[in-house]
């Protein structure tokens, strides 16, 4: 497994693998890697004759009071993951080698980033689409593959790439939970013992939602409220939003029908925890 901190370094041995016809794919994090990210690295090294796996936590997609300062950081165990997962090639730039002094220029996705988390985090998925295309940039993949417990960064990450005729391949992988149904995210460790059991509520009001739907529940409305009188019982969640929207147009929708999304964002403590669940619902009024 090589390490490259420098941008032409990186290039350089890539061409090689391009030259002898070797497909690659792409897998970005900001490290603390879990197994969530490994199953990225899994599918990737799956598909592709090699992985590449980026460790750059984004200064620009955090708000001025996020966590920026204090994200998560260890170095040495995501190199033995990813090395045990069969990452051929890790990228770990710095600040100044992914952000000139005086950079200028971000990539910005319309409409889909108004909506969820772009209503709480306003400059979120600016910084996010920007990284995403530089690391497209200085890797050139054929695939780059991202987690769908960030439902909506998957689905502008998709735009994106379609709006601008990227050519790299869009996977997206299945959420990868604890055994209680938590989702696997890095920011779980800021979480205490009675946080952490509270958490699950997420994934609970989720499940609960679904079950609802199947039985024939058709009003947004009342799921909305269900799962909020779920997650208000527990005394450490702070609600940001809940929200069942069309999963093509992020739109808030109050009639469940179609391929629907029902996202969460809640603060557990100071932690902001996100979880979703997509359905096909085809009801017959
Ligand atoms: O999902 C993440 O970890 C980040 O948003 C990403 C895609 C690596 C960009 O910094």
């Amino acid at each position: 497994m090589k390490i490259f901190n420098d941008i032409n370094e990186l290039r350089k041995h890539l061409e090689i693998y391009r030259t002898e016809g070797k497909t690659i794919g792409l897998v970005p994090t900001m490290g603390y890697l879990h197994k969530g990210h490994i199953s990225l690295v899994q599918k990737s090294v799956k598909d592709n004759d090699i992985t590449v796996l980026s460790i750059y936590v984004n200064p620009t997609q955090f708000g001025p009071t996020e966590d920026l300062d204090k994200y998560p950081k260890d170095l040495e165990n995501d190199k033995k993951l990813a090395k045990e997962a069969g990452v051929d090639v890790i990228f770990i730039p710095t600040n100044s080698v992914m952000y000139l002094d005086n950079h200028a220029t971000y990539v910005n996705v319309d409409n889909l980033t108004d909506n969820l988390c772009g209503k709480s985090r306003p400059t979120h998925f600016r910084g996010v689409t920007t990284i995403v295309t530089k690391l497209f940039n200085i890797v050139q993949p054929n695939g780059a593959y991202f987690g769908q417990k960030d439902a909506q960064q998957a689905i502008v990450i998709k735009k994106m790439v379609k709006d601008l005729n990227m050519p790299i391949d869009i996977i997206i992988c299945p959420i990868v939970r604890e055994n209680d149904g938590l989702a696997l995210s890095s920011r779980n460790t800021y979480l205490n013992t009675e946080e952490r059991n509270q958490a699950t509520i997420l994934y609970e009001s989720l499940q609960k939602s679904k079950e609802c739907i199947k039985n024939g529940e058709q009003s947004a409305t009342i799921i909305k409220d269900m799962i909020k009188e779920m997650i208000e019982e527990k005394p450490s969640a702070t609600i940001d939003y809940i929200s069942i929207v069309n999963e093509d147009t992020l739109e808030d929708i109050d009639y469940i029908q179609g391929n629907i999304l029902i996202a969460l964002a809640v603060k557990i403590g100071q932690t902001r925890l996100i979880d979703n669940l997509r359905m096909e619902v085809n009801l017959i009024c």
